[in-house]
């Protein structure tokens, strides 16, 4: 009896195994999928230097690039009264802004902004309608210097509360 206990240890081990090896015959046949690595860009574009410079000037969150105010400057100083006058803002508000900021300029579909809350400089607003920001398209080429202008003022003097 005395090497039977080690005998009997052995063998219920080996069937313990045995049939433990049974049951899972797949479990180490599968090999886990190699993780696919990812190729990722890892070069990310710097925004432009000039669109830091100005935020502390204005209290902005956003500023307008400086190169885009030059740009509103000069389309500011060249469009004469008499040109702006001519112009029916309110008629061209309706057809290009209102889809997103609403006839009366508060509606802010597709993430616009409250116009009647805005607070921007003539400048900025030129800029803005000229160059476009975030969501909001580009004028540029699509309505005339004037009539940006126009609809700048318009949202300024008409629009605002
Ligand atoms: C496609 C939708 C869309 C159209 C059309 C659109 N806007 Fe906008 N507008 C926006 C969005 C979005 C913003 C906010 C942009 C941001 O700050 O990221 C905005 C912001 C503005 C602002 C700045 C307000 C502020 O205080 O910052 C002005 C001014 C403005 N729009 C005027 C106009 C005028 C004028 C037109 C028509 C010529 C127009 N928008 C057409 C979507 C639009």
């Amino acid at each position: 009896m005395k090497y039977l206990a080690p005998l009997f240890f052995f063998l219920i081990l080996a069937i313990a195994c045995g049939s433990g090896e049974k049951t899972t015959p797949t479990s180490k046949k599968t090999t886990a999928p190699k993780p696919v690595e990812k190729v990722t860009a890892s070069k990310t574009e710097t925004t432009s230097a000039a669109s830091v410079k100005s935020s502390s000037e204005e209290g902005k969150t956003e500023p307008v690039p400086k190169e885009q105010l030059d740009k509103a400057k000069k389309i500011l100083k060249k469009v004469k009264d008499s040109e702006i006058a001519a112009v029916n803002a309110k008629k061209l508000f309706k057809i290009h802004c209102a889809v997103c900021h609403g006839f009366t300029g508060n509606m802010m579909i597709n993430g616009a902004k409250d116009l009647t809350k805005s607070k921007i400089s003539m400048e900025e607003s030129v800029a803005q309608v000229y160059f476009g920001k975030g969501l909001m398209t580009p004028y540029k080429g699509v309505l005339k210097d004037a009539e940006i202008v126009a609809l700048s003022k318009y949202v300024q003097e008409e629009l605002r509360k």
